[in-house]
């Protein structure tokens, strides 16, 4: 996949710009605070929906103005693809596929993909697990919309059970409704999850291996309240066993305990949880490694590379894990911010912006 033109308006502190990557590398170079991280986040914003940063999609609206707007145009196998998104703070945020409003959300998904390593995705390694949970939907939301949904609905399910459990009178007949449901999309969430997180663990500890120089065996571990190496009837007992065994602490303490709302992703580097044990070099090597990674199994899943997004990440690294890096981008749209094009040594840039105060321009 390969985005062909970016346009903003009113979006963060740009009032009108225009940027068209090449298929290969692509660099935005400028001091701090003139709009570099915003360029990649308006790009993630019609990947996902959302921006990385922020759930609150007002702040993405310059602020003298009342409208934002992002236009992506990209070329996939299947032919041109053009995502449009319209912030309002008066009304819900509007998107348009192919230049028609999209009546679901997950309509979105699969048309712009795109993977971002920023200085925010330490967090996923060393944050909590919802963190990992995040990650894991976000990146699974956009290779399956059948996800995303399935995702929505369990939410859904889980928020009414909530409720249900808050008032303090819930019977066991109502709660079958709602454990029924959770069972439903739950054992799919699981499903998904699992494989994924195989899929993703098998790319991420040959990576890890590369960049280690073999040091550090990387491995990613699925945890869940459930056994979830079965097929998905299985999956749905099991879960709905776990339900009706926990169903009188629910009922004590009315929050939902059980469920893929609780799972985690555990990251081990030599058999120890980088979480807990992890140096700083090593967490930001292993979120690199996952990021890279997903990379892989995304281009597995949808049959072409995402756009790879690499925020601020250049200067963090050594010079070894750099040149390990750059060595995995054949082939990948790449967009790299930095502040000084000395981080970039070695990387066959084949198009330079100047970003300054919220404009951009070719250098
Ligand atoms: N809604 C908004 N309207 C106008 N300006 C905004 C808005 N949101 C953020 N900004 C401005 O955007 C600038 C930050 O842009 P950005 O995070 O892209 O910087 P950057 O070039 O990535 O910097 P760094 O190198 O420090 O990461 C800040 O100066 C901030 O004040
Ligand atoms: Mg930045």
């Amino acid at each position: 996949m390969t985005i062909e033109r970016i346009e903003l308006n009113n979006y963060r502190n740009y009032t009108r710009a225009q940027v068209e990557p090449c298929p290969g590398i692509t660099v935005f170079i400028g001091p701090n605070a003139q709009g570099k991280t915003n360029l990649l986040e308006a790009v993630y914003l019609c990947c996902t929906g959302r921006s990385h940063r922020t759930r609150v999609d007002r702040q993405l609206i310059r602020w003298e103005s009342d409208r934002a707007r992002v236009h992506i145009v990209c070329r996939r196998k299947d032919g041109p693809h053009e995502v449009e998104i319209l912030l309002d703070p008066q009304e819900k945020k509007q998107v348009r596929v192919g230049g028609k409003s999209i009546a679901r959300s997950g309509e979105l998904m699969g048309h712009v993909n795109g993977v971002l390593f920023a200085p925010e995705d330490l967090r996923m390694v060393k944050d909590g697990p919802a963190e990992r949970r995040r990650f894991l939907d976000m990146e699974l939301s956009q290779i399956s919309p059948a996800y995303y949904y399935n995702l929505q609905r369990y939410n859904r399910a889980l928020k009414q059970r909530g409720a249900l459990l808050r008032t303090g009178s819930a019977s066991a007949a109502q709660l079958d409704v709602w454990d029924g449901q959770l069972c439903a999309w739950g054992a799919k969430i699981m499903l998904a999850r699992r494989d994924f997180i195989i899929r993703l663990g098998e790319r991420a500890g040959k990576i890890h291996d590369g960049i280690s120089g073999g040091k550090e065996a990387l491995r990613c571990e699925y945890k869940t309240q459930v056994a979830p190496d079965k097929p998905e009837d299985a999956l749905r007992e099991s879960l709905a066993e776990e339900l009706l065994r926990a169903r009188e602490e629910d009922l004590r303490r009315q929050i939902s305990t059980v469920g893929p709302h609780h799972d985690d992703m555990v990251l081990k580097l030599n058999g120890t949880d980088v979480r807990a044990f992890g140096s700083q070099g090593q967490q930001r090597t292993c979120a690199l490694s996952m990021k890279l990674s997903e990379l892989q199994v995304m281009r597995d899943a949808t049959g072409e590379y995402p756009v790879l997004m690499l925020d601020d990440v250049m200067s963090e690294l050594d010079p070894e894990r750099r040149r390990q890096l750059l060595g995995q981008l054949d082939g990948v749209q790449t967009m790299i911010t930095c502040t000084d094009l000395e981080d970039l040594a070695g990387a066959p840039v084949g198009r330079r912006y100047r970003v300054e105060n919220g404009s951009v321009r070719e250098a």
